[in-house]
């Protein structure tokens, strides 16, 4: 087979030469396309030829498609799998989701739906291994840390590792890919912290709905967006002594937790974002009677998306379980942010923020406790 050059290679593992070989036609024009019909075929390819993509049946004789999978894991933890799935297997289908594949797809599938499936696995890969390079240069200290680790990871020095991921402001479909990196890196980060784990994901979703109800633009959108899901990015270089810390903070561990807007900025900047990107993220803990921080700046001297962020923050954090306390019910996180008002927060931002919600009440809320979908790439 003559390989296609800059094409994604993509393996088949099927035992059925229907479902196989059709598999094969619908790829071959965008991709090097290579197809086995078992198991142990499948792991000895994989260590010839690096994959980007596997289509794996579960139901074939032999090493089944689960243990195929443990093994094809093993060899390359950033394989895409995708399994394909005939009646009857669906459950082990779902056991699969947990070993990382990508999706899998019912039999007998159609083509949009593969195309479309395979085409977002190509995507996912390529920004995995983005946030990984990044992570290997910035954070690999942080990801090997034990989540209880007391040390802080030194970022400036290493925040040279970012200098050769930059985005193209001004094109629409490099702040997509941008918006999509951010959310991979956040992810990475929070799968450490089962407390943090889909945080900046809700922010994210609180406030793009406020920014809809304020008619933001699609560019204004993407960058709050992206503002929300890295706001709390420089945390990775607080020690989560303080960060989790049960009862009182003293004076001193405030002066080290507020560090994380500036060190957010510091990871950020090479990166080349938007300077409104890099603005909600920096003021996102100002206050709205200025005695806030890192710059005390009063009212609309807040960037409106440092403003609306800061709403959608508080509340996702009093309404999540933390290792110092109990999560609020929304109703209590409503008074809080009633009561903040014109203090901490934009008295016009946080009505509109409880009309959101109302809207959200009459979907989502669950023993006064909202649970707001995930966000599907
Ligand atoms: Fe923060």
């Amino acid at each position: 087979m003559e390989a296609k050059v800059n094409a994604p290679n993509v393996l088949i593992v099927d035992d059925e030469i229907g479902p196989r070989e059709s598999l094969k036609m619908i790829l071959k024009p965008n991709y090097n396309v290579y197809a086995v019909e078992n198991g142990y075929a499948a792991i000895q390819m994989i260590q010839q030829t690096p994959m980007d993509v596997v289509t794996l049946d579960l139901k074939m004789p032999g090493l089944s498609g689960i243990d195929t999978l443990k093994e094809i894991r093993l060899i390359d933890p950033d394989l895409m799998i995708i399994i394909i799935t005939g009646y009857g297997t669906l459950k082990t289908a779902i056991e699969a989701i947990r070993y990382g594949v990508f999706d899998y797809i019912p039999k007998p599938f159609n083509v949009p739906e593969i195309l479309s499936i395979i085409d977002k696995s190509i995507q996912r890969r390529k920004l995995n291994l983005k946030v990984k390079e990044v992570l290997g240069n910035c954070f690999h200290q942080y990801l090997l840390q034990e989540p209880n680790s007391d040390s802080a990871i030194p970022l400036p020095q290493e925040a040279k590792g970012f200098s050769d991921f930059k985005w193209d402001d001004a094109n629409h479909s490099d702040n997509q890919n941008c918006l999509e990196f951010a959310k991979v890196l956040a992810y990475t980060l929070e799968e450490k912290d089962p407390y943090t784990s889909g945080h900046s994901e809700r922010v994210c979703y609180y406030s793009d709905c406020l920014s809809k109800h304020l008619s933001f633009s699609p560019k204004e959108r993407n960058e709050l967006q992206i503002a929300s899901y890295l706001h709390d990015i420089g945390k990775i270089g607080i020690s989560n002594r303080f960060i989790n810390k049960k009862g009182i903070l003293t004076p001193t561990d405030w002066a080290i937790i507020k560090q994380h807007t500036k060190k957010s900025i510091e990871l950020l900047v090479p990166l080349n974002l938007s300077p409104n990107i890099l603005a909600y993220i920096q003021y996102h803990h100002e206050r709205y009677d200025g005695t806030g921080y890192p710059d005390g700046l009063i009212g609309e001297q807040i960037p409106l998306g440092a403003r609306i962020i800061a709403i959608s923050d508080s509340y996702d954090s009093m309404t999540s379980d933390r290792p110092y306390r109990k999560p609020l019910t929304n109703g209590d996180a409503k008074n809080e942010l009633v009561k903040n008002a014109g203090k901490q927060f934009d008295p016009r931002l946080v009505s509109l923020f409880l009309d959101v919600l109302k809207e959200m009440e009459e979907v989502f809320l669950v023993k006064d406790h909202l649970r707001v979908p995930a966000v599907s790439y």
